[in-house]
């Protein structure tokens, strides 16, 4: 009748969408007729125009979810969520043609307007398809290419990405300032890999990319510079490392960063999430020679910068025998180039070396900014790229790209 998952039926009740009442003999689910009538007439009364699949609406009217299965429904995501009336409303926010890109967050469902965008004259929009996204942050297309993943899941994937330009540009610094002995690299919570590329276009040869989620483990198997068997989809803290000890050049990843963003639940390390606050046992364990890891701002606002300076002096110091110098610093990936502001902590560290070495390798990132924001006094370069600079004169292939005008 409603054509939506069991999870999208779970989902409804606990926000008492659809409340269900349960079969007294077998627990099964039950729900009332009149229910389901009401919810109908709810969804019917959604506004005309676009006009996505009763899915969609039901998506639409109730809030995020993710499905687990595949559905036709899922994959045909319509070209545009929005009424006219709410697209061209600035309250709403929608991205602007002639700006960067903001970020495309993982659960941009919830924050539609992060998916659609205005023209330059702001009188028509639409919504990227996930290619453009893609576009936006730095990635090439085709590495999010896979038919066996749906609209949604390649957008949730790059949500969390480290544009590959910045990551090539932070490797790059590190190995100006670095002489490796192992030219290697292993790639924890790798996510859709942005950070590891940066690591193979430096030439790193990755040994291990491991991430908890089946569709980043999907997404790292494929079109990448690095074997898939190297890839492996597990939990960080289950698997065994021990046969790389000693191994590693560079150790990066993004341990999550649920609690420290502002959409998080802010537990701080108490979390069981905190991966980030485990790394000083992990590197015990590997003793890479370099380690760089990313999180979002608000990891420096957490706790009043207590939880950020506490964690580098304890990998500064992992243990009695190892000691590393660190630093961190924030970047914006659209000073190197990224037509997207999309700003990032990376904390970094080198074995046995003075902070210094740190202090250098951000200093070499300072030469590297290929772009700036306009609304700084002139400088010798130019200012960021925009929407416009990354996606006009596209194909616009299947019609995706359609445009809805105000007059529509
Ligand atoms: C911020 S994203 C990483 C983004 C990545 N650095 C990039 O540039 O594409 C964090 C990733 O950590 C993964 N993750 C979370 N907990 C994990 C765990 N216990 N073990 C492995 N991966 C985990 C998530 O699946 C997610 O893809």
């Amino acid at each position: 009748m409603l054509g939506v998952t069991e999870k999208t039926l779970r989902n409804w009740d606990r926000a008492g969408h659809l409340r269900a009442h349960r079969h007294p003999i077998n627990g099964y689910r039950l729900y009332h007729i009149s229910d389901l009538h009401g919810l109908l007439g709810r969804l019917a009364e959604l506004p005309e125009a676009p006009r996505p699949g009763p899915q969609q609406l039901a998506l639409d009217l109730l809030g995020s979810d993710t499905p687990t299965q595949h559905t036709n429904a899922e994959e045909e995501l319509a070209p545009c969520h929005w009424t006219r009336a709410v697209a061209m409303d600035p309250k709403h926010r929608p991205q602007k043609w002639d700006h960067p890109s903001s970020t495309v967050r993982r659960d941009w469902r919830k924050f539609p307007q992060e998916a659609h965008v205005l023209d330059s004259k702001e009188q028509r929009y639409r919504r990227f398809t996930a290619e453009e996204i893609a576009l936006l942050q730095g990635f090439e297309p085709q590495l999010i290419q896979l038919p066996e993943l749906t609209e949604r899941e390649r957008i949730g994937a790059l949500g969390d990405a480290v544009p590959p330009p910045l990551a090539r540009r932070l490797v790059s610094a590190i190995t100006s300032v670095w002489s490796w002995t192992n030219r290697t690299s292993l790639e924890i919570c790798a996510g859709a890999g942005g950070l590891a590329e940066g690591a193979a276009a430096c030439e790193l040869e990755h040994l291990l990319l491991i991430d908890a989620s089946p569709t980043c483990a999907k997404l790292l198997m494929h079109n990448r510079r690095w074997p898939r068997s190297i890839v492996v989809q597990g939990d960080v803290r289950k698997h065994d490392f021990s046969k790389l000890r000693d191994r590693v050049g560079l150790l990066s990843g993004g341990p999550p960063c649920q609690p420290w963003s502002q959409s998080g639940l802010h537990g701080g390390d108490q979390d069981e999430r905190d991966l980030l606050g485990s790394m000083p046992e992990l590197i015990v364990q590997l003793r890479p020679e370099v380690f760089l890891f990313e999180n979002v701002p608000g990891l420096a606002m957490f706790d009043e910068g207590v939880y950020l300076r506490q964690l580098i002096e304890r990998l500064r110091r992992p243990n009695h025998h190892l000691q590393y110098g660190v630093l961190a610093a924030m970047f914006n990936a659209a000073d190197f180039g990224v037509p997207q502001i999309r700003n990032r902590i990376f904390i970094i560290g080198f074995r046995e070396a003075p902070g210094l070495v740190a202090n250098r390798c951000f200093d070499e990132m300072g030469k590297l900014m290929s772009h700036r924001d306009p609304a700084t006094a002139n400088g010798s370069v130019p200012v960021w790229r925009t929407i416009s600079d990354a996606l006009t004169g596209r194909d616009d292939p299947g019609g995706w790209r359609r445009w809805i005008g105000s007059n529509a």
